[in-house]
């Protein structure tokens, strides 16, 4: 392995750059020549391939976004785009890939390995939505934006004596919901893994009315429904005023936290180990606090679970 190429997929997550920058200074500590990749497939089907060196990944590791910039390319699913992707990799003389992104983006680097280039997931999306891995890089800093953005509605909704719905990322995980949920001491969270029981979010803002609490925060997933009609019918049912905020991309953004810049800065240095150890079609995780690899079908293949231990806590300490 002499040359590794870097690049970051789909949406992006604060702590990419933390690691690219670890992918980068550990590959070139190794003796290894590093190509980083702009705008994610695309820019690789297109041939944007530059040589990194130390001082390409300084003054990076506190930004959110990604230097290498993103894209979900429609390219790269076809064959067609792969086999041009794959001739830029032979050009460029890449013996190995690095993929930082979510589910879709090693949905690519399998792909790429099947095309006989070794290829590292590293897990980089707010969304938590990999079952194989404790957390991705990016979420805990969605959580506590989303936490902070928790606080200032809750000080203008007690003011208020409102019902306030903040609607979060996650069209088919409810992790930045539940974290940022239990976090902010909201009274009800909504999951797509739970769906919407409509009586129960009345009936829970009904008795908080009714013993005097003056906040009512309802945490919205976005896979589960729009947070501005479900406040229209909040209010039509409990007669309680009721205002709705969308958070939406200002979760993506934003310097990471020192827990997302550390587990970047662990995962992009074991993407690279691995792949001097010519292993490829593997993906980073971490479990209790230590970092590992899988297969990467394997970890595409496990059905994210329910935190159903937090959920019943967010319950229980709302009632
Ligand atoms: O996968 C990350 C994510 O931020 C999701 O939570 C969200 O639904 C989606 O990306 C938004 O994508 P885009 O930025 O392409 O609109």
């Amino acid at each position: 392995m002499q040359t590794i190429g870097v690049l970051t997929s789909g949406g992006d997550s604060p702590g990419m750059n933390a690691a690219i920058r670890a992918v980068v200074r550990s590959g070139i500590f190794k003796g290894c020549r590093v190509m980083g990749v702009k705008r994610g497939y695309d820019g690789l089907i297109n041939g944007q391939l530059e040589e990194m060196n130390l001082s390409s990944v300084a003054d990076i590791i506190h930004r959110g976004g990604t230097m290498l910039r993103t894209a979900r390319s429609e390219e790269f699913i076809t064959e067609e785009g792969r086999q041009k992707a794959l001739n830029v990799l032979k050009v460029f003389n890449v013996d190995g890939m690095v993929v930082i992104g979510g589910d879709g983006s090693f949905r690519g680097a399998q792909k790429l390995s099947e095309l006989g280039i070794p290829t590292i997931g590293v897990p980089g999306t707010i969304d938590n939505d990999l079952e194989y891995t404790d957390y991705t890089i990016g979420f805990d800093t969605a959580v506590n934006t989303v936490v902070d953005a928790i606080s200032k509605i809750r000080d203008t909704s007690t003011s208020h004596g409102r019902a306030n719905i903040i609607e979060v990322m996650g069209r088919h995980c409810g992790d930045i919901a539940l974290y940022a949920g239990l976090a902010g001491g909201a009274e009800s969270i909504i999951i797509p893994e739970v769906g919407l029981d409509m009586e129960q979010v009345c009936r829970k803002l009904i008795k908080g009315r009714n013993r005097g609490k003056l906040h009512s925060l309802i945490i919205l997933a976005e896979g589960v429904g729009g947070a501005i009609e479900l406040g229209k019918e909040i209010e039509e049912k409990t007669g309680m005023e009721t205002r709705a905020t969308i958070l939406g991309h200002l979760q993506r953004g934003g310097s990471p936290t020192a827990f997302d810049r550390i587990l970047a800065s662990k995962m992009g240095a074991t993407a690279v180990e691995l792949l001097l150890e010519n292993k490829g079609n593997q993906v980073v995780g971490v479990k209790g606090n230590k970092t590992f690899s899988m297969d990467i079908e394997e970890a595409l293949s496990l059905k994210k679970q329910l935190h159903e231990d937090i959920y019943k806590l967010t319950d229980i300490l709302s009632i």
